[in-house]
């Protein structure tokens, strides 16, 4: 369990009452005197994330006030750690958020990337509210703080061994059967895409692959771009796009922490996770615009920009896990620019041909507040993919439909799964929210896990 959480019922504790807007009026009326003549005072208005401290009259704290302003934010609770002092707290009044989501809120918002930094934070303790499960809230919130660490730590520190390393490092923690396939192996092995984006960076591509689970078990695959940084190759990309290209390894940064909570939860399943691992760079060996790659179903591809290189190396790990015919296929990536476009960086799309699970994600997606929204794999756009001198383009020539487009390329690489799922992810918040700072940040994850578990748990 996460060192935060208190499980007692220590009277001392600060009591903490979360507030809407529209309830402020109610609560001073109820709580006549000091407290209430505090809160007009200080011009306290219950806004989201706003937090007041009601003092008890000999330089204490009798309690906190945290505004939740309209009741939308489940996890308005994060905005407490980072400025609460450093005692323990328990929840007086929820006001209708989930108690559940209230303690992981209070977790994430005790995160803090510290890996460059001698000014590391003490966290305040939070009892635990009766009813929730403090130890599956504390696997949620590491398996987050995995995805931010993963994605904030920049590509000098994160290269494709770097990410490699921390993969195994899941794998291991649960058991689970790994193998890397590293450099010029990757032409031996067959993942003639993933070595080709992959060769003209200074550390080598790889491949990694863990298996976990019972043999007979339903098979989940997952698969995670992980592009450690994005120049954009031989097609570069300006700088002001470049910038925070250290995140183009989100999607595997969200598959390791969902695979950790799979094993972590012990789901029957016969978990595998693929993570293609390179750095799209730009060398004298760099692939061409204008290349034609062999990929590893055999089909040929030519390449129309390499700043595409996401779909290429997914592709050939898509390939693999789709020979083995699971009952699900799992992708996430930080695929395109163009998803973004669509739905912004807080909503991400995600495609499948399954329309029950199509259902069963959207659902899980409200549950559980990881919102998601289906975009379609429009089938008289894949002509767009067309090649004159090969099987297919892993691009469209054209400006529109890139999130889509990008999706049926990689749906050409699935043959024989039962079903297949494709996360296009932003892996980031530009704005900061009640904890989730500016950074990386998990997406589809919790969602994915809850649907996970209600029908392998
Ligand atoms: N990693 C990028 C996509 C990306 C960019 C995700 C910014 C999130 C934020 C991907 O490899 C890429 O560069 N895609 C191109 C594709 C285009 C060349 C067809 C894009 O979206 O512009
Ligand atoms: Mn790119
Ligand atoms: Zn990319």
């Amino acid at each position: 369990m996460l060192e935060i959480f208190v499980d007692s019922r220590d009277a001392t504790a600060t009591p903490v009452w979360l507030l809407r807007s529209s309830r402020l009026k109610d609560w001073c009326d109820s709580h006549a005197g000091a407290a209430a003549a505090w809160v007009e005072t200080s011009g306290f208005k219950a806004e989201t994330g706003k937090v007041l401290l009601l003092p008890d009259g000999s330089g204490g704290a009798a309690g906190v006030l945290l505004g939740t302003g309209d009741g939308a934010d489940p996890f308005v609770t994060g905005a407490l750690p980072t400025v609460l002092p450093l005692r323990t707290y328990r929840f007086a009044d929820l006001d209708g958020i989930g108690a559940e989501n209230a303690v992981l809120g209070f977790a994430l918002g005790t995160y803090q990337f510290d890996r460059y930094t001698r000014k590391k934070r003490e966290n305040p303790c939070l009892i635990l509210p009766d009813g929730v499960d403090g130890e599956e809230v504390s696997r949620l919130a590491r398996a987050i703080f995995l995805v931010r660490d993963l994605i904030n730590t920049p590509a000098n520190d994160m290269n494709p061994a770097d990410l490699a390393i921390a993969a195994l490092k899941v794998a291991d923690v649960h058991g689970a059967n790994s193998r890397v396939i590293v450099g010029d192996e990757l032409l031996v092995e067959n993942y003639p895409m993933v070595h080709a984006v992959g060769r003209a960076a200074e550390v080598a591509p790889r491949l990694v692959d863990f298996t976990w689970g019972r043999a007979d078990a339903p098979k989940v695959t997952l698969v995670g771009k992980g592009v450690c940084f994005d120049t954009g190759g031989l097609d570069l990309k300006p700088s002001s796009a470049m910038l925070l290209m250290k995140k183009d390894m989100g999607g595997a940064a969200n598959v390791l922490a969902l695979a950790d909570l799979i094993m972590g939860a012990k789901l029957d399943v016969r978990l595998r996770v693929l993570i293609p691992a390179v750095e799209n760079n730009v060398a004298g060996n760099a692939f061409r615009p204008g290349d034609v790659l062999q990929s590893r179903k055999g089909m040929t591809v030519e390449i129309g920009n390499t700043d595409a290189e996401g779909r290429l190396v997914l592709a050939d790990a898509l390939t693999e896990a789709d020979s083995e015919a699971p009952d699900l296929v799992i992708d996430m990536a930080t695929l395109t620019g163009a998803a973004r476009t669509a739905l912004g960086p807080d909503l991400p799309p995600f495609y499948t041909h399954d329309d029950a699970l199509a259902v069963e994600i959207a659902q899980a997606a409200s549950t559980t507040f990881d919102p998601l929204w289906r975009m379609p794999l429009w089938q008289p756009y894949d002509s767009w993919l067309s090649s004159k001198i090969a099987d297919v383009n892993h691009i469209s020539d054209g400006p529109f439909a890139g999130s889509i487009t990008a999706a049926l390329f990689l749906g050409r690489f699935i043959e024989k799964s039962k079903a297949w799922v494709h996360f296009d992810i932003y892996g980031w918040m530009p704005k900061p929210r009640p904890g989730r700072p500016v950074g990386g940040e998990a997406q589809a994850i919790r969602a994915l896990y809850c649907l996970l578990k209600s029908r392998f748990g």
